[in-house]
């Protein structure tokens, strides 16, 4: 590379390449290379990791003194929840997802219950003037004086505020307009986001502040995504949800202190977040009754049981080619499974289209609902609804057996709990529910078991 020259950076995943491409190598991604000086060269470490005093040396395990984690609780039992009990001081939280989801108001309302038990928490507005935040926060509600605001994007600026001020929870919001003078290239490019990154981590962790950053995701190539910095940050949290629905769900995807894969359900007001602490009633809320093609399916969300509806639409083809269509499931595993149905029932499926749908705009990637997904097809091709009050659980195989899956316990309880009366479940998952009383269980060992049950 030439001095001074410039690079091509994958503004989705970080990929960095000496030509443009149409399609990131790494990430598969189109259209995301865009054009930025190369990084100066740093003489030493890069910033961040600068060194700072006497070489360390190695210690054993048994040398370090056990501290016990104090956590904080956001006041938010769902958001807690995500961030495996709370907040962690000197911990960095990146929290990703769609402009306009709901980031800067989850972040302000966790700003107001923080203000009641903390005495310093400062957000950082790169985006909105005081004004503009001011008037979201009379939505939300009274704050205490602790929370201080300030809309600054210089990254030197916002350090010397945070070392004067001495905050113990900063929000940032948002990292892709932060710049620092140093870099050339413009912010929310690769290099400056990553930057800005690194100097936030060593301040967290070198005052033991707790530090939100919030990364948009973006479409287009021009603003580097949350993905660029997912490796650096303690806690990945993205906010996701249909902008036209009114529930969104907040999920932990890296958490270097709590488990992953845990989920919390909000719901948006005009009077902004409200938590949803029974998801499975909210999501079942517009169930259609009697209708074909409607299965009701428990899957787990990390160690929570969740209820949701799975629709499918089958209807003759007009054309050669049938249409197939997936909202919130893979898209493949609906061919497969309806292969599956074609070779082992022998449904003539390959001469109609099929529409599959899970309500709500949940998107679900667990195999447990593969049954759910298979026997709504059949009702909807056969035009017979699936009883009601029953729910379905368990993955199918290439040759139509249904295979057991985890924490079928749990799923179980759920619906019992929301007064479900039937359960079809995978048979070799009987033995672990077998103590379960007051609700009929159904073993299911293959797809035409299930159907014998459904349609009998
Ligand atoms: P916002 O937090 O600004 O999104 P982000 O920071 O992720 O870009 O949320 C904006 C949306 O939320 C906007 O469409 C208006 C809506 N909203 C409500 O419905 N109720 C409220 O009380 C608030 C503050 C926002
Ligand atoms: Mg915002």
């Amino acid at each position: 590379m030439k001095k001074g020259g410039t690079l091509f950076f994958c503004q989705s995943c970080g990929y960095e390449s000496a030509k443009w491409s149409g399609q990131c190598p790494a990430c598969r991604e189109w259209n995301t290379f865009a054009e930025e000086p190369a990084a100066p060269k740093q003489k030493g470490a890069p910033a961040g990791r600068r060194r700072t005093g006497e070489r360390k040396s190695p210690v054993s395990l048994e040398h370090i003194e056990s501290k016990n984690q104090e956590r904080i609780s956001t006041g938010m039992a769902e958001l807690d929840q995500v961030l495996g009990g709370g907040i962690v001081p000197g911990s960095l939280v990146l929290v990703g997802g769609d402009p306009g989801i709901g980031k800067s108001t989850l972040l302000l309302q966790v700003c107001r219950n923080l203000a009641e038990r903390l005495s310093g928490v400062l957000y950082i507005s790169g985006e909105e003037s005081l004004q503009q935040i001011k008037l979201r926060a009379s939505r939300i509600g009274t704050f205490q004086d602790s929370l201080r605001l300030l809309c600054e994007t210089n990254l030197a600026d916002i350090e010397a505020v945070v070392l004067q001020e001495g905050p113990q929870v900063v929000i940032i919001d948002s990292i892709q307009t932060m710049y620092q003078e140093e870099i050339s290239s413009a912010p929310g490019s690769v290099s400056q986001v990553r930057e800005a990154t690194g100097v936030l981590m060593r301040l967290a962790k070198e005052q033991n502040i707790t530090i939100f950053i919030v990364g948009h995701v973006t479409k287009e190539g021009t603003v580097a995504g949350p993905r660029v910095l997912e490796h650096m940050v303690d806690t990945v949290l993205y906010f996701e949800g249909d902008r036209h629905a009114s529930y969104r769900i907040l999920r932990g995807v890296k958490n270097r202190f709590g488990s992953t894969n845990e989920i919390g359900v909000f719901e948006m007001l005009d009077t902004g977040l409200r938590e949803v602490p029974n998801p499975s009633e909210y999501m079942l809320s517009g169930k259609p009754e009697g209708a074909s093609g409607s299965v009701v399916v428990c899957t787990m969300e990390g160690t929570r049981p969740m209820l949701l509806e799975v629709q499918a639409l089958v209807c003759r083809t007009n054309f050669g080619l049938p249409r197939r269509t997936a909202a919130g499931i893979d898209y493949n595993r609906v061919s497969l499974l309806m292969a599956v149905l074609e070779k082992r029932l022998n449904l003539p499926l390959s001469g109609f289209d099929a529409y599959v749908n899970v309500a709500g705009g949940i998107r679900l990637n667990e195999p447990a609902m593969d049954l759910a997904l298979v026997l709504a097809v059949i009702s909807s091709y056969k035009d017979i609804p699936v009883p009601e009050k029953t729910i379905v659980f368990g993955e199918v195989g290439l040759s139509g057996e249904v295979r057991a899956v985890s924490m079928a316990q749990q799923r179980v309880q759920e619906a019992k709990r929301l007064g479900f009366s039937r359960v079809i479940l995978p048979k070799s998952s009987m033995e672990q529910v077998k103590n379960i009383k007051g609700i009929e269980l159904v073993g299911a060992a293959t797809v035409k078991d299930a159907l014998r049950v459904v349609a009998g």
